[in-house]
């Protein structure tokens, strides 16, 4: 069955028909062609997958796209303004917090939540609060430090 879906992604309004089984992230990928968000497990446990709905951090492999009629969603694409990098995102780059990038969209979009949540967080609440963000390259040392980074300059900014 078909449904009717309107979703303001990254600032722009974007409605379409789709299979009522389209997940989120199928959405975004296939149909929008927004292919930073990454499908890694699609069980709901690597968060390679994560995006902003209504301004919370959520996997949206596990959501239908149905799910989100109505709402704002945010993805990676939509972090910087396309001139300049996010602070996140540079205090990725200037703390080695990728290696092969797989993970990074997600551990961007899961650390903007945990900055949003708390502007000035400890190196232990943000482990704790990546608990849902894998990645197979780092050891999550400069992912922390990265996270911690941007989080000081968010708040300087
Ligand atoms: S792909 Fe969604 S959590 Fe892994
Ligand atoms: S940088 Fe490769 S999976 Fe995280």
């Amino acid at each position: 069955m078909s449904v009717n879906v309107s979703i303001t992604v990254n600032g722009k309004p974007v409605s379409a028909e789709v299979d009522d089984e389209t997940l989120l992230v199928t959405f975004l990928r296939d149909h929008l062609r927004l292919t930073g968000t990454h499908v890694g497990c699609d069980t709901s446990q690597c968060g390679a997958c994560t995006i902003h709905l209504n301004g919370d951090a959520v996997k949206s492999c596990t959501m239908l796209v149905a799910q989100a009629d109505g709402c704002e969603v945010a993805t990676i694409e939509g972090v910087s303004d396309g001139e300049t990098l996010h602070p996140m995102q540079q205090a990725f780059k200037d703390n080695h917090g990728l290696q092969c990038g797989f993970c990074t969209p997600g551990m961007i979009m899961s650390a903007l939540d945990i900055v949003k949540q708390n502007a000035s967080p400890s190196e232990g609440q943000v482990r704790d609060a990546l608990e849902g963000n894998l990645c197979r390259c780092t050891g999550y040392t400069n992912i922390v430090r990265s996270i911690l980074a941007g989080a000081k300059e968010m708040e300087a900014s």
